[in-house]
């Protein structure tokens, strides 16, 4: 995975004790044990019309959890050394997304709801949307892509 990045799969309960037949999916998520930090934040983006892409950012020192609860979105994670695109189409797939990764969200299906959880509340000072000076930071922080 590119650097401060991963996948977290979430427990998937489909089947519930001491009743009959398929209930539905019930996915559980814990902050600082499913989620890697404690959760000061959620958003959701949904009704993306198509051929929209978003973020085109990255952030300073912020941590972020990814899920798409509702059909399907893929995500471009990168840094000046490394690039992934990773498709989150399923309740219990999370993206973790930490500090100094460039992000692009597309290929939203028009259905899709994208939940993100933040380590942090919303502080616009902390993005950093301009690529080039996005790379040149980032290059230092990632010391030749280790
Ligand atoms: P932005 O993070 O740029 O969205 P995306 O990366 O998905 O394209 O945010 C879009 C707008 O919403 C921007 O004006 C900032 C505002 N915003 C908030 O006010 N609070 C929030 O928690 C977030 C994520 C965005």
């Amino acid at each position: 995975m590119v650097s401060n990045t991963r996948l977290i799969e979430f427990k998937d309960i489909k089947n519930t004790e001491s009743r009959d037949g398929y209930m539905g999916h019930l996915v559980p998520i814990e902050a600082e044990s499913d989620i890697p930090f404690a959760i000061n934040r959620i958003y959701y983006i949904a009704d993306v019309p198509e051929g929209q892409v978003r973020g085109f950012h990255s952030h300073n020192d912020l941590e972020q959890v990814l899920i798409c609860l509702h059909g399907s979105v893929t995500v471009k994670i990168s840094t000046p050394f490394e690039e992934e695109h990773i498709v989150l189409d399923r309740l219990n797939k999370g993206l973790y997304i930490g500090p100094m990764v460039w992000r692009e969200m597309y290929d939203f299906s028009q259905d899709a709801v994208l939940l993100v959880l933040a380590s942090k509340h919303y502080d616009e000072a902390d993005y950093i949307r301009d690529y080039p000076a996005y790379c040149r930071q980032a290059e230092g922080y990632f010391k030749g892509g280790e």
